[in-house]
């Protein structure tokens, strides 16, 4: 859609890999959400390279399944760190430069297992729940300068890691779940983060936006 675009993330092949398809308008970066100084940096390259920055989408995160009973203070933490904390950092470091704009547009990914409580991924959805709330009060303080903050809650979306712990008969059973009857991909997600990064959505801020195929119907 004409933007240019840095692609950030702890797996540099993979965002090289993916920066090389945007082309000259690509930039990859590596760095872990977890690592501010990193994060920083990447922020400053950005800056360096392009002039600006209008627009960041928080979607890094991970969901290894555990169940609440066997969950270790350690496996709880890391989890924050990376899904919670590495959206503050990242939205704190690039709204420092929105604010000075005077416009910007943040979309955190979020997750309709908040709505849902899904079984196995207490840690998660705490994040995810957070990022929710996190949204609201950036939405609220950041709203002076211009910046807009929403959220997405994406349903089962068929990822390349999707496919690692969801079985086919789990995959048929989303569809059962779903009011919609096809598997949803990661460009359905996409589009709503073009949506809420562009100027269609400028009404909006604080929001959270269920993209589920008509699962939870927030
Ligand atoms: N796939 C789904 O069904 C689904 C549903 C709801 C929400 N989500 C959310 O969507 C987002 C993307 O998920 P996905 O399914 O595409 O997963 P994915 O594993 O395919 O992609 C996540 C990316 O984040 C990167 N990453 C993970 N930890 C990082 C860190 N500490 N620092 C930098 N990069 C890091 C990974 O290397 C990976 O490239 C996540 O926030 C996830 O919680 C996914």
């Amino acid at each position: 859609m004409g933007a240019k675009v840095v692609v950030l993330d702890r797996d540099g092949g993979a965002a090289r890999h993916v920066a090389n398809r945007i082309g000259e308008n690509g930039m990859a970066v590596e760095a872990n959400m977890r690592d501010r100084g990193r994060l920083a940096a990447a922020v400053e390259a950005t800056i360096e390279r392009f002039s600006r920055v209008d627009i960041l989408i928080n979607n890094a995160g991970v969901y290894p399944r555990m169940p609440f009973l066997e969950l270790t203070e350690e496996q709880w933490s890391d989890m924050q760190d990376i899904n919670l904390a590495g959206t503050f950092r990242m939205s704190q470091l690039v709204a420092a430069h929105m604010v000075k704009q005077r416009s910007g547009k943040i979309v955190n990914i979020s997750s309709v297992t908040f709505f849902l409580g899904t079984k196995l991924l207490s840690h998660y959805v705490a994040t995810k729940g957070g990022v929710i709330g996190l949204t609201r009060v950036m939405a609220k303080e950041l709203g002076e300068y211009n910046i807009h903050v929403n959220c997405i809650t994406p349903g089962a979306i068929q990822t390349a890691s999707e496919k690692f712990f969801v079985t086919e008969e789990q995959s048929r059973e989303f569809l059962t779940m779903q009011s919609l009857k096809r598997r949803l991909q990661p460009v359905d997600v996409a589009r709503v983060c073009a949506f809420l990064a562009g100027p269609m959505s400028d009404g909006m801020t604080g929001q959270t936006v269920n993209v589920d195929a008509g699962w939870a119907m927030h």
